[in-house]
């Protein structure tokens, strides 16, 4: 069940929109949600114990790391020829690997299928545009939809990147996943991962973009043209070159 405690001063506003748009949102799990006026935190017991993962599109943290340059991400996403402007995060979850990409001009749409992830995401992005002139804000948008349904549907227009961060698998050899992780699994789930990544293939103008944990095998076993490393993830690109206006 979902508890929601509103702490907002400043953006009573978005505040309510949020609440409207998650209010009939079923959960097994005792979450509470706590909407402060740059922030949410979503707290739950992990391991017989009350964990949160408070988070912000304005923490000085993610900000500082997204202008970090040579990232793999940003040269996954991005070519030599500078052919790369738009992007569609298929996966967008909290939205920390779009701003990233927003941050180092790109112009993202952020896709998220679910409804409590994407109206959280949604209150902190019109927070985040309102409150700060970083041009970065103005790059990203947010919609809630199933990316597959998005991607085969009449609304597409070709984006030059297709990105997707699926959750990854838990595996048994490893510990828990992080407590940011454990939370964002019990919330929600991957949907129709590989036929999106199919239909991705044949959708994006130049790439496809998929984050792995750096062992795990590629999607659809499908061996990747160019793959970039960091130490537990890499960036698995695929180049598509379908230049058809959809
Ligand atoms: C690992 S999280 C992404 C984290 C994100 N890259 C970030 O930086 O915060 C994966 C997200 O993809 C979403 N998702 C999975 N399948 C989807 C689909 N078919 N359409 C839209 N969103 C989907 C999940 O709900 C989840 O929030």
């Amino acid at each position: 069940m979902l508890k929601i405690a509103n702490h907002c001063h400043y953006h009573k506003a978005k505040a309510q929109q949020l609440i409207e748009g998650i209010k009939n949102y079923v959960i097994d799990a005792e979450v509470l949600l706590r909407i402060e006026d740059d922030s949410v935190a979503l707290c739950t017991d992990l391991q017989q114990q009350t964990t949160c993962f408070t988070h912000s599109l304005l923490d000085p943290k993610l900000l500082a790391r997204a202008i970090q340059k040579n990232q793999a991400l940003i040269k996954a996403c991005n070519n030599k020829k500078r052919e790369i402007h738009s992007i569609i995060d298929l996966t967008a979850g909290w939205g920390r690997d779009s701003l990233i990409l927003a941050t180092h001009g790109q112009s993202v749409t952020m896709i998220e299928q679910n409804g409590l992830i994407y109206n959280c995401l949604n209150y902190l992005l019109s927070i985040a545009q309102h409150d700060s002139t970083q041009a970065c804000f103005q790059n990203l948008n947010a919609l809630n939809l199933n990316s597959l349904e998005y991607l085969n549907s009449e609304d597409y227009s070709m984006a030059d990147c297709l990105y997707l961060d699926p959750m990854f698998p838990a595996h048994k050899s490893t510990a828990l996943p992080s407590k940011d992780l454990q939370i964002l699994q019990l919330m929600t789930t991957n949907l129709d991962i590989e036929s999106l990544f199919e239909a991705a293939l044949v959708r994006a103008k130049h790439r496809v973009v998929v984050k792995r944990p750096l062992h795990a095998p590629t999607l659809s076993n499908t061996k990747a043209d160019i793959v970039y490393k960091e130490k537990t993830i890499r960036f698995d690109v695929y180049l598509t070159h379908n230049n058809v206006t959809v």
